[in-house]
């Protein structure tokens, strides 16, 4: 029986359409004779050793759990047929040509040992020139698709090896193959879910108010928006997914939207990258997570939330655009999850490399309180659990975690040889300036032990002290930088543009330095290229009663550069986004030695579950008087560096069109404004 094979379609997406793509080269998919075993037997292949036989070739069975061994057509190859599962031998097809893509793909199954059970590509001399095992084993009979990448060996000839040297007693001891394709291409399936998603957005942008919308800060085109997630350097570009319920602008089914960028300032949208579609995230979508590189290919790992149980999952994609979700999914299953750890919380995977193992650092809660664990791997499929990271489950912990708070979204680096661990727990209880939002993100340096789990810190700190910052995450760039970026909102508020059809900014992205243990944000450099109309003033007194507005300085987009010598004044500000009736307020307040934020009178009002609704303030310590400030506004948003990142502020306001003004004042003594800069920010066309 002829097998129906599609060969030649690959789904490509252009901007948010799906079109099928030609391979113009015709190449007939199986190169020698009986690739498909489609003969019922093994003719065509060299038989050596006792693992096989013409039996071993077999018809549309099912094994003992039920699952469909998954072959093309009617025949495939069975390893494990009667007693031949702990014998050892090798098949070799007939030389072929290696012709096309150089890429060979088939379907493989059982092989649990890979080093023992696996297919070689060998050349004419048996020299092995590629290999694959089954890298998807899930412990069933069932074969996936695998492919080998021998494009360095186009036009040459060569053999395919089945081999299998496996004769423990272990009980997938034996290989199953099927259907051998030369120039094998890939033929992703986009969901029906996924692609109703991103029509679904085409369709209905012209429902956004813009009134509020930022101009040189990422956001997604349409609807809900929290976490960054996946940050990353990929091919040429950053990548930045988020998560996206692209049908409302409330909280909702939980895709992931994706952004790129060359220089992290302007921002191209890109289709939906990954939807709701598969039984273990069905229900609640794909959670936050995080990316990394392996082999050329892009591979995100995120939680999926489905019927009460948040599990990993892996989606890969070789273009950056297009995912495919893993049939090892859940790859962290709830099976896994580490005793006294909650099914139901176990979230916002955070991947990176060290040696040989992929480590997962992983948000629960754990016998009641707030945890991170950490799990390790070697292909991306099974993972064993190592231990927890924070030593906190009992109330006697002194460290900050909440009874009831789950540690959302970690993320580890390594910044100046130091290692960083950011967190965002939940319920943080408030101390002093620090904690004053109902949710919290905090950064702890210290040593991570991989061999127990245990995370070994001294102290953590509050990232940010303003109002609207959560579930940041790191990436490292190609040039060494590490740079974080943050959702620009917060949980528990309410959100004004929630009727303008959009919710949820991100943050500019930060450079990352650590200094004396303590860690220092930048605004990320690239800025500067979007300067123009620049304004320089210099030594300007200020003196109470008396507003200073300065000429040019005044916009929504704008940055400006400040050093303040704060002399005997009780409190020096600037006064922001001002007009008739409102103003946002950031001053230095000499007695409580904080930098303020005050939004209570910036326009539209903001309410949340927190007692102050009107302030927050970072504990700032000056050096000789001087107080340094960069603030950044973007028509509803402000992010404060003070003293060179040390600390800063980022806040949300919503003030009127005419609200553009600015201006600098002083109460209850004197002060002076050393220097200012002044610049409009604008992408070509915003
Ligand atoms: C943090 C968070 C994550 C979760 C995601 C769901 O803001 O609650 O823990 O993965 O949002 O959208």
């Amino acid at each position: 029986m002829t097998k129906k094979i599609i060969l030649s379609l690959i789904l490509c997406f252009t901007a948010i359409t799906i079109s099928a793509c030609n391979n113009s080269e015709q190449i007939e998919p199986y190169a020698f004779s009986n690739a498909d075993f489609e003969t019922g037997t093994l003719s065509g292949w060299d038989i050596n050793g006792d693992a096989f036989r013409n039996s071993s070739v077999e018809f549309a069975l099912k094994d003992s759990s039920g699952y469909y061994f998954n072959q093309q057509g009617d025949f495939f190859l069975f390893g494990g047929y009667g007693d031949r599962g702990n014998l050892k031998g090798y098949l070799e097809s007939e030389l072929f040509e290696l012709r096309g893509n150089g890429i060979i793909g088939f379907l493989i199954g059982a092989g649990e040992n890979t080093e023992l059970t696996y297919v070689s590509i060998i050349d004419q001399k048996g020299q092995e020139v590629g290999r694959s095992g089954n890298i998807n084993f899930n412990g069933t009979n069932q074969m996936s698709r695998v492919e080998i990448d021998v494009s360095s060996h186009i036009g040459e000839k060569l053999r395919v090896k089945i081999i299998d040297e496996d004769d423990t007693n272990s009980e997938f001891n034996y290989i199953n193959v099927d259907d051998f394709i030369i120039n094998y291409q890939r033929s992703i399936s986009v969901s029906k879910q996924l692609k109703e998603a991103n029509e679904y957005v085409a369709s209905n942008l012209d429902k956004i108010n813009s009134q509020y919308r930022l101009t040189y800060h990422a956001m997604s085109e349409l609807n809900w928006a929290n976490d960054p997630n996946g940050l990353i350097w990929y091919n040429g570009e950053f990548h930045m997914f988020y998560q996206h319920n692209p049908y409302a602008s409330t909280w909702g089914p939980m895709h992931w939207g994706h952004l790129t960028s060359t220089d992290l300032v302007q921002w191209e949208n890109q289709p939906i990258a990954l939807a709701p579609d598969q039984v273990y995230d069905a229900q609640f979508g794909a959670f936050s997570g995080t990316a990394i590189e392996i082999d050329g290919k892009l591979y995100l790992i995120y939680t999926s939330s489905s019927n009460n149980k948040q599990q990993q999952a892996i989606a890969i994609s070789s273009d950056g655009i297009i995912f495919e979700k893993q049939p090892s999914n859940p790859v962290i299953s709830s099976s896994e999850v580490p005793l006294g750890a909650s099914i139901s919380d176990f979230r916002d995977p955070d991947v990176f490399r060290i040696g040989n193992y992929y480590y997962v650092i992983i948000g629960t809660r754990m016998n009641g309180y707030g945890q991170l664990v950490l799990y390790r791997s070697i292909d991306m499929v099974n993972f064993e659990y190592i231990g927890p990271l924070m030593n906190n489950s009992n109330s006697s912990s002194p460290n900050f975690f909440q009874l009831n708070g789950v540690y959302e979204c970690p993320s580890f680096a390594t910044i100046d040889g130091q290692q960083i661990l950011i967190v965002s727990p939940q319920n943080l209880e408030q101390n002093g300036t620090m904690f004053e939002n109902v949710h919290s993100v905090v950064y702890m340096i210290g040593q991570l032990n991989l061999e127990t789990g245990k995370f070994s810190y001294d102290d953590f700190h509050e990232i940010d002290s303003g109002f609207d910052f959560y579930a940041a995450q790191m990436a490292e760039l190609p040039d060494g930088r590490t740079i974080m970026i943050a959702w620009m909102q917060m949980w528990d508020r309410t959100l004004p543009t929630q009727n303008h059809q959009w919710v949820g900014a991100y943050t500019l992205p930060r450079e990352l330095s650590i200094i004396d243990g303590i860690l220092y944000q930048k605004p990320i450099r690239e800025l500067e290229n979007y300067r123009s109309m620049p304004y320089h003033y210099e030594n300007i007194s200020l003196t109470p009663f008396q507003d200073v507005i300065l000429e040019g300085v005044q916009g929504k987009t704008i940055e400006l550069e400040m050093e303040f010598d704060v002399q005997t004044a009780k409190q020096v500000g600037i006064e922001l986004f001002k007009g008739t009736d409102h103003a946002t307020k950031v001053y230095y307040d000499q007695p409580s030695q904080t930098v303020v934020i005050d939004r209570s009178n910036s326009g539209i009002q903001i309410f949340g579950v927190e007692n102050n609704m009107n302030t927050r303030s970072a504990s700032v310590s000056l050096d000789g008087n001087i107080l340094k400030l960069h603030i950044f506004l973007d028509v509803s948003s402000i992010e404060v560096f003070i003293n060179d990142g040390i600390s800063t502020l980022t806040a949300n306001v919503y003030p009127d069109l005419e609200d553009i003004g600015i201006s600098f004042y002083v109460n209850g003594g004197n002060a002076k404004l050393l220097s200012l800069n002044k610049y409009t920010l604008s992408i070509g066309g915003s």
